[in-house]
């Protein structure tokens, strides 16, 4: 596998990254309600929580969107380029997901060029290893911001691209940023490339709840984690035993939260923030929003960002879509 680094971090900015991170953590925590966003989750630890949770027997958005991909994998051939096609992974997982998408096409006698994106240059490495050899495929990992990426591929090749954005990624935006993000996406694509976007669909909340509470205490752990960071990179005291995990479906917002809550009245020091926190009993921090989807909110989303829904692909059960739009 090919590799390009667009991220040529020099020291300079680093720094900046280190810099907006403290910042961001002083903004949320001196804020009532206090927050911390969930695109703080994902360092070395939390990345491998992650991995645990969507594993889990209680999340069922993996294996679920898997399903429907084993399900989908020979029938997407058939709408998009029989000779050969661009599939582009925004965010690379563990491979299982996009290797059925590859396959397919590949079963199909399609050439296939696939260009993963990720920030992280550690997930490419460990995606190289789950992606099969084969003579009609050709894999360029690109270590990028996803919209980065998308542009230093425009100028790449002509061919038709698909667009895979799975695993629900999309909830994690509120409405305002999802379009932003969507038309920003299709600014990207020529008319007739296309994007498979994965939705959580709504569905009873026991279902919900009981899939951001695992039963392991995976997800209690990754929440936490945020708290160890803030020790670590900005040399912060919290007490990880005395901050509790708590999420539900808010059936206003139709958003799955996550708050930490203070088991007691405490206070906590940040040195690299040169603060004291004060938390009050029970006192929240906002973590993460999880939305979910009605087929009425994906044609709303496609409609108002540049594209048609060509096919909604959904498992048995209604739990879960992989949505099949045609840039236009
Ligand atoms: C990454 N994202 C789609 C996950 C989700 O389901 O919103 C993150 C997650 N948070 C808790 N469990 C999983």
């Amino acid at each position: 596998m090919n590799v390009s680094n667009l991220i040529k971090e020099t020291n300079k900015q680093i720094e900046q990254k280190k810099k907006d991170f403290a910042e961001d953590i002083f903004k949320g925590l001196t804020q009532s309600p206090k927050r911390i966003s969930s695109k703080y989750f994902y360092d070395d630890i939390g990345s491998e929580l992650f991995q645990k949770i969507t594993t889990h027997p209680d999340y069922y958005p993996t294996k679920t969107e898997y399903e429907i991909l084993q399900d989908m994998k020979d029938k997407l051939p058939n709408s998009l380029s029989k000779d050969k096609i661009d599939i582009i992974e925004l965010g690379v997982g563990d491979g299982h997901k996009t290797n059925l998408i590859i396959q397919g096409f590949l079963d199909a006698n399609t050439n296939v060029n696939f260009y993963p994106i990720d920030i992280s240059s550690k997930a490419m490495t460990l995606l190289e290893g789950s992606i099969p050899k084969h003579k009609n495929l050709n894999i360029h990992g690109i270590v990028s911001e996803y919209l980065d990426g998308l542009n230093y591929l425009k100028n790449q090749s002509e061919n038709q691209k698909i667009v895979l954005f799975l695993g629900s990624n999309i909830g994690n935006f509120n409405q305002i940023e999802s379009i932003s993000f969507l038309n920003t996406l299709r600014n990207q694509l020529n008319i007739n490339d296309y994007a498979l976007i994965g939705f959580d669909l709504k569905k009873d909340t026991s279902i919900l709840n009981k899939a951001y509470n695992d039963s392991s205490g995976y997800t209690e752990l990754f929440n936490i984690n945020l708290l160890n960071r803030i020790n670590v990179e900005l040399d912060g005291n919290f007490d990880l035993s005395k901050f509790q995990h708590y999420g539900f479906y808010n059936p206003i917002l139709g958003a799955m939260e996550s708050y930490l809550l203070s088991k007691e009245k405490q206070q906590v020091q940040i040195n690299k923030i040169s603060s004291t926190i004060s938390f009050d009993y029970l006192e929240p921090i906002h973590l993460e929003y999880s939305f979910k989807f009605l087929p009425s909110d994906i044609s709303y989303l496609s409609k108002n960002s540049g594209y048609n829904v060509v096919k909604n692909f959904t498992d048995s059960k209604n739990y879960f879509t992989d949505s099949l739009w045609k840039a236009v």
